[in-house]
């Protein structure tokens, strides 16, 4: 197997438009830049990726609840938060060719497009503005939420309230953020467009170190837990002078994506700068009463945050692989499981009509479980590799055999080892494989395809 370090993100891009995984969106009218669609594919990879957040920051944990707050809230969070005067980027303009760089981003003081002279640093606010009401004027803006936490800080009393939840505790949310960047681009890293998944864990001050140091960790071994190499993350402290204004601490879980080490996750401790803030603004009490200490406290916030589509490249970054294959490359997508798009294809070896009768029964039996595709076009050969480059970890061929046995071979993508199964118990077989067990557990009655 070679060990594509980084991928090359040219056939990552074409790979994900050839197949239906995104797209830029409104291509007929040559797009927009910072703005994409997720396919048929894509979609369904997308959801997988968001269902995996929710259920491991939401549903398998006791001190978590999750939210849905409104994308436009009263301009006035975005006064306190900070965001109006501070959610901006540093700004230089060609004087040549008048494009315009964040100024972070440059290696030079020069235009990277025409090597012109640069202006001076001017400071832009990335929230995009729009206004409710038919009444366009200074009083009816409101912003598009750059950030979804916000929501959960001024929901904070009301989640108190009706759940009744004690520290330490967390509100999620996951959800479309906004920001018009200055500069987009490495396919769908940074957009203008995108969702965020966030996490806001209110912990009792002076315990806030404890809970970063855990999050961090717990933040990295997730990724792990879905098959992200080890040497494709590493973590990176902000240096003290770097931090947003919130924070007292910041961490990122970096990705090695094609254009090199990049932000993939922050976690920052907030400490209770935007409970505080929130409170002061408003004239409302953002306060919890400890039982136990008999005090009243505003708690710190420990905050991991990232972009779902940031997180779906570095999984399809990272599972993608070529692999020398006769006078052929076999292009493989090795995602987990639970991420795959497809988790399992039903193949009927030709389309024969008692095969295909058999292979759509099949289907109609195994569909119930996990997403499936029925694929009869084209040789098998082909349609194992169509299944491979799009990361379906199962393929199961109905051949004329099967006919008689009524069993079915399970093809695995990564091995390409073949189990012959029973095809009345292909689902549960399926079901326990799709799981993590070893592909060599057969069910009874199965047994191992030798390869000829
Ligand atoms: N509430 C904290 C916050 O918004 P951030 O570092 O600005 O922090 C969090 O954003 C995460 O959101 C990043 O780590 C990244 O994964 C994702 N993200 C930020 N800007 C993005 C953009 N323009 N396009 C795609 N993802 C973005």
């Amino acid at each position: 197997m070679t060990e594509p370090t980084p991928v090359n993100m040219d056939k990552l891009v074409s790979l994900c438009q050839r197949r239906g995984f995104v797209f830029p969106s409104s291509e007929i009218y040559g797009g927009l830049s910072g703005c994409w669609d997720f396919g048929p594919l894509g979609v369904e990879m997308y959801r997988n990726v968001k269902e995996a957040w929710w259920r491991r920051i939401v549903r398998d944990r006791d001190d978590a609840v999750g939210l849905d707050s409104s994308i436009l809230m009263n301009p006035k969070v975005w006064e306190a938060s900070g965001h109006v005067t501070s959610f901006s980027d540093p700004l230089v303009e060609c004087k040549v060719c008048h494009l315009r760089w964040k100024a972070d981003d440059l290696k030079e003081n020069r235009c990277p497009s025409c090597g012109g002279e640069l202006t001076e640093e001017r400071m832009f606010n990335t929230m995009f503005k729009t206004f409710v009401g038919p009444v366009e004027d200074a009083t009816s803006v409101v912003y598009l939420r750059p950030e979804t936490a916000q929501g959960m800080f001024v929901d904070f009393e009301n989640i108190l309230s009706t759940t009744r939840k004690r520290l330490p505790f967390g509100i999620a949310q996951q959800g479309k953020a906004f920001r018009n960047e200055i500069t987009t681009g490495n396919f769908i890293f940074r957009s203008r467009e995108f969702e965020i998944m966030e996490f806001e864990y209110f912990v009792k001050p002076g315990t806030d170190d404890k809970w970063f140091e855990y999050w961090v960790e717990e933040r990295l071994n997730w990724y792990l837990k879905l098959g992200i190499r080890k040497e494709h993350l590493r973590l990176s402290p902000h240096p003290k002078e770097k931090l947003s204004h919130y924070s007292k601490a910041t961490t990122d879980i970096q990705f090695l994506f094609p254009h090199g080490w990049g932000e993939l996750e922050g976690i920052a401790n907030r400490q209770a700068f935007d409970l505080t803030q929130h409170a002061k603004a408003s004239g409302k009490v953002l306060e919890y009463f400890d039982d136990e200490t008999k005090e009243h406290y505003v708690p710190f916030v420990i905050e991991p945050s990232v972009g779902a589509g940031r997180c779906f490249l570095a999984l399809m970054c990272d599972a993608y692989r070529e692999e020398p294959d006769k006078d052929e490359t076999r292009v493989v997508l090795g995602l987990h499981p639970v991420i795959a798009p497809i988790k399992v294809a039903i193949l009927p070896l030709s389309k024969k009509e008692n095969l295909t009768a058999l292979a759509r029964k099949v289907y109609a039996d195994v569909r119930p479980h996990f997403m499936t595709q029925y694929d009869e076009t084209q040789s098998i050969g082909r349609r194992y590799r169509r299944q491979d480059e799009i990361g379906t970890p199962f393929c199961v061929t109905v051949d004329f055999d099967s006919l008689n046995d009524n069993m079915v071979t399970i093809r695995e993508r990564d091995k390409m080892s073949q189990i012959r199964v029973p095809i009345a118990t292909l689902a549960k077989t399926l079901t326990a494989k799709l799981a993590g067990e070893d592909m060599l557990v057969l069910p009874e009655g199965g047994r191992v395809v030798v390869a000829k």
